[in-house]
């Protein structure tokens, strides 16, 4: 077995509790201490994993033995922590997106596009089968030229309702079908229509639902929808769907029910079996994929799939998706 890397996770809430837990179980990663500002969560987590526990992330990425962080913190958090990061010489897995202004991702772009240690953010869905077999059919010319594609990703008001004031829709939501999408498309985004509406999250200053058209280099067209306002009893935790006409073929991508439906007296519902879903006691899923994929970049001194020039264009298309709904036309990017 290769060497050891010893890791560390900043911010431990939801997400950063799973990327603990999928170190934990890897042979080549050991957790050696977490950072978490909540000191009811920080104990909490310290329990769990019994590693050292930081209340500051800076004291904890000055640390010489940790080699990997996971940067797991709230949108509006991921400049500065990264900067100390990258001052700090870590590998970095940053939850996306890059940032959530674009004055931000920017900063955060020149100082990792040249970074001599791994740097990549957290682009689930390319670890996801179905959104990967597309771009293999894609890349060997099963599907032809893309003609246009149309996605949707839909979710319960509960997530929102987790992030006010630290992120909105395009930035977090949206910008995951984004970055498959610029992807898919192998060349530059030009130009964005986009329209909202603010009705149940008006008082937050969020936007309930956003429609994005994205015009490609290549004269494809891509149709974004998303909204995450759904009712908190809603069955599933992501409706997301995809469509994408090629010149050859077309594909669909369905995830509504993810293939599991349980009835009972209390309720219906659809769980996860995609994105961080336990099987035998370990999160699985394509976030544990992408955690693996992490950890074999660093043993192997091997570069992330999602390059930072990547993650910075996806946010280019948030940006150009705020200003089309401020001015109320189409935008160039
Ligand atoms: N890949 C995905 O599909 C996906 C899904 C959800 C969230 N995310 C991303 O993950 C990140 C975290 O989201 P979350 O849902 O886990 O949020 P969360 O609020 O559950 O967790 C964030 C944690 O960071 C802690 N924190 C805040 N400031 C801190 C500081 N200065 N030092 C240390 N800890 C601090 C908070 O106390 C909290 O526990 C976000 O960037 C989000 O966009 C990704």
């Amino acid at each position: 077995m290769g060497k050891t890397i010893k890791v560390g996770v900043v911010g431990v809430g939801q997400m950063g509790t799973y990327h603990a837990q999928i170190y934990q179980k890897l042979p080549q990663a050991d957790l050696v201490a977490i950072c978490e500002y909540n000191d009811e969560r920080r104990a909490q987590a310290q329990k769990e994993f019994g590693c050292k526990a930081y209340k500051d992330y800076k004291e904890m990425l000055a640390d010489p033995e940790i080699e990997a962080v996971s940067i797991v913190l709230p949108d509006n958090m991921h400049r500065e922590a990264v900067e100390v990061a990258v001052a700090n010489h870590k590998h970095i897995l940053l939850e996306k997106p890059l940032a959530k202004e674009l004055k931000d991702g920017k900063a955060l772009y020149e100082i990792t596009k040249d970074y001599d240690k791994v740097f990549t953010v957290g682009f689930l869905l390319r670890f996801d089968p179905r959104f990967n077999m597309i771009k293999q059919a894609l890349d060997n010319g099963e599907l032809g030229d893309i003609i246009h594609l149309y996605c949707r990703r839909n979710s319960p008001i509960i997530g929102p309702r987790r992030y006010i004031g630290a992120s909105d829709l395009s930035m977090h939501v949206m910008i995951h079908d984004i970055d498959y999408i610029n992807w898919y498309m192998g060349c530059e985004p030009v130009k964005v229509f986009a329209k909202n509406r603010s009705v149940l999250l008006k008082e937050n200053g969020m936007n309930d639902v956003i429609y994005a058209i994205v015009t490609y280099e290549n004269g494809a067209i891509a149709c974004l929808e998303a909204c995450w306002v759904l009712p908190e009893n809603s069955p599933t935790i992501i409706d997301d769907k995809l469509e994408l006409v090629g010149t050859k073929g077309v594909a669909y991508v369905d995830s509504c029910d993810h293939g599991v439906r349980f009835v009972t007296d209390k309720k219906v519902s659809y769980p996860d079996s995609r994105h961080w879903y336990y099987t035998n006691g370990e999160v699985c899923g394509d976030l544990a994929e992408e955690v693996m994929a992490f950890i074999n970049n660093v043993a192997n001194g091997t570069k992330s799939i999602i390059t930072p020039k990547e993650a910075f264009n996806s946010l280019r298309v948030v940006d150009a998706i705020e200003r089309s709904i401020a001015e109320g036309k189409e935008v160039e990017l």
